[in-house]
């Protein structure tokens, strides 16, 4: 084969030109401080444009007696310079770890940060809470029903057809003709035993809804349902229950009295005091003065009640409400009203204006 000519550098004795490739390679690589100066002299001696590269291209147009030594030199600097390379690359990547994990270091001389505020479930809740546990102790269920409620389960089937005259006293939301905000938690009275035959032992607390507003009416605001039927309930039931409640809620001490009252869903109807806890049932506080809490009487009144009328269960008779074998009782009491009495608040609005400054106080239930 013919000589070809070769390119300047390699006229010389390639194999040194080699050699100070390798030394310079090896400094650059040396001095590399961070990943980016290592890949800059990685290309610069290895890649596609280096050097040395080229001199391994041009091995094939080298007088055949050289290629076997300059091709070995060229092929060692590039194995070694491969070598020192990645060692350097682990060194740099160590060095890196370091600087991170010592950046990291916590110092455990520095204060802490300074405690979160935590929340408590609002009075309400904490109040709702309380009373479904007395009577989830006496057996029974806790369910939920719709607040947006048909007129037919708010009103006609507790016994109040249309143009009966105790519609009136709900100061209705209506929606249509049809629905209504459901201005008592009664409705799930029909609702449940639609649901479940007897014997059916529920209460059923939920947001209510009615035109009002003043210190102690709000456009919504919260009750609790009661509802047992079985065979053989009598008053005596209902009496022996709101006593338990009562005395759960506002104190071992506590007596309750049944006033004869009206609603269009029970036979015979009740409207139940408790005896008054700040004046102990006397009406007179202890420098003498009248209790303004009780207003004098000693009894406070605390929630509805009656047996359920016949008619009610004639709304579910098919369910197995047959009105001359199973007896119940019904009862409903604010829930807002409870918690107003229990702790002295002054204003029902104050429920529901989130004014941390009034929740704050009600922190240790929660
Ligand atoms: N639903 C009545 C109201 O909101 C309260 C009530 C009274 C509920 C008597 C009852 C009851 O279950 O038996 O005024």
């Amino acid at each position: 084969m013919a000589e070809q000519p070769i390119t300047p550098p390699l006229s010389e004795d390639p194999t040194v030109r080699l050699e100070e490739l390798r030394g310079e390679a090896e400094r650059a690589i040396e001095a590399a401080a961070r990943a980016e100066d290592l890949e800059e002299a990685r290309v610069r001696y290895l890649g596609r444009k280096a050097e040395l590269t080229a001199v391994l291209r041009s091995i094939g147009q080298l007088p055949a007696d050289r290629r076997g030594p300059v091709g070995k030199a060229a092929n060692a600097v590039r194995v070694a310079l491969e070598a020192r390379l990645s060692e350097r690359s682990s060194a740099l990547e160590a060095a890196a770890l370091e600087a991170r994990l010592g950046g990291d270091r916590i110092d455990v001389t520095l204060p802490g940060d300074p405690p979160r505020p935590t929340g408590h479930l609002h009075l309400v809740t904490q109040t709702r809470r309380e009373i479904e546990d007395v009577f989830v102790g006496l057996g029974f269920s806790v369910v939920e029903g719709p607040e947006v409620e048909l007129d037919y389960y708010n009103f006609t089937a507790l016994n109040m057809p249309p143009a009966h005259p105790a519609r009136t006293l709900h100061d209705t939301f209506y929606l249509s003709d049809e629905i209504v905000l459901r201005t008592h938690t009664s409705p799930m009275q029909v609702r449940a035993m639609e649901a479940q035959a007897p014997p059916i032992y529920i209460v059923v607390p939920g947001r209510v809804y009615r035109r009002d507003s003043d210190a102690t009416h709000t456009p919504m605001f919260h009750q609790i349902e009661g509802l047992a039927v079985d065979e053989d309930i009598t008053l005596a039931d209902l009496q022996g229950v709101l006593l338990e409640f009562a005395r759960a809620v506002f104190g071992p001490e506590r007596e309750i009295r049944l006033r004869s009252g009206y609603f269009p869903f029970t036979e015979p109807s009740v409207e139940v005091d408790v005896s008054c806890f700040a004046c102990a049932g006397t009406g007179a506080l202890a420098d003498g003065r009248r209790d303004p809490l009780c207003k004098g009487s000693g009894w406070i009144e605390i929630l509805g009640a009656g047996m359920v009328d016949p008619n009610v269960f004639g709304f579910v008779e098919e369910r197995g409400y047959d009105p001359e074998r199973v007896q119940g009782f019904a009862f409903g009491l604010g829930i807002d009203r409870i918690a107003m009495l229990k702790y002295g608040v002054p204003d029902l609005r104050l429920m529901f204006e989130g004014d941390v400054r009034f929740l704050e106080q009600f922190g240790a239930g929660a």
